[in-house]
């Protein structure tokens, strides 16, 4: 394939896809390096100004990294996070990783006026306070902080969550088998903590998410999480508008 002078689609924005296609025909795989932009603009008689915008969309995508005065490569695909209320360990299972939990912060605190409008509870009513650093195949993905109102599941605290789901916990231990949720999902920059947690520099994009979860109609969860931008993906099935 070649590109063509005559489309309306941006040259750079055909090569991309062009390049795209070479990588899965080429049998490139993740860290291998594609062509230097000299190359690439012989190959399909492109200025390097416009190889340069290309390769510069494929590294803002996540899809290629650049190693100054190494190269372009082909970078590490993204996991795919789907809209659905699954657990972390359900999700990062799914996807062949190791799912992992550090515990950062155990502890029982009085519901904040927020927490507690949040979760249809009594401002200062007791809550489990868990905030986790997430890992796939040990490696950092994200920091969770969740909030679970101790009368639903009063010993919470007395179960270890390294190796063992928190969904799972619930179900199994307290009988809260989550039927329904709501999610909300925003991009953010990482600030200085969780930086240092996620390994990320100062400023780096997340995905910001404030989940509530219910059993039965009651809230059982109400949870931040911040994601790596740079290792997640959210992707959903589109059915027709009802
Ligand atoms: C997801 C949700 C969190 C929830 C977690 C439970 O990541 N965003 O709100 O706390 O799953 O995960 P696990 O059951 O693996 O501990």
């Amino acid at each position: 394939m070649a590109i063509d002078p005559a489309s309306p689609v941006p040259k750079y924005v055909q090569l991309r896809d062009l390049l795209l296609d070479w990588i899965v025909e080429a049998g490139l795989s993740v860290d291998d390096p594609v062509p230097s932009e000299r190359e690439l603009g012989a190959r399909y008689e492109l200025s390097r100004m416009t190889v340069r915008q290309t390769i510069d969309l494929l590294v803002s995508e996540g899809k290629l990294y650049r190693v100054p005065g190494k190269g372009t490569f082909v970078a590490r695909p993204k996991i795919e996070m789907p809209l659905a209320l699954a657990s972390f360990t359900q999700d990062m299972l799914a996807r062949g990783y190791r799912p992992g939990a550090r515990d950062l912060v155990r502890r029982i605190v009085p519901a904040s006026g927020h927490v507690a409008r949040m979760m249809d509870i009594e401002a200062g009513a007791p809550v489990h306070h868990i905030e986790r650093l997430r890992t796939a195949d040990d490696e950092p993905m994200a920091v969770e902080r969740s909030n679970i109102p101790v009368s639903i599941a009063p010993n919470l605290d007395s179960y270890s969550l390294s190796g063992r789901s928190l969904y799972e916990i619930l179900e199994q231990e307290f009988g809260l088998l989550l039927d329904s949720g709501e999610q909300t999902i925003e991009a953010g920059i990482c600030d200085a903590a969780d930086a240092r947690l996620l390994g990320l520099a100062h400023g780096s994009p997340v995905l910001s998410m404030q989940r509530r979860s219910f059993s039965n109609g009651a809230c059982v969860e109400l949870a931040t999480s911040t994601y790596r931008a740079d290792r997640y993906q959210l992707h959903s099935r589109l059915n027709p508008r009802t």
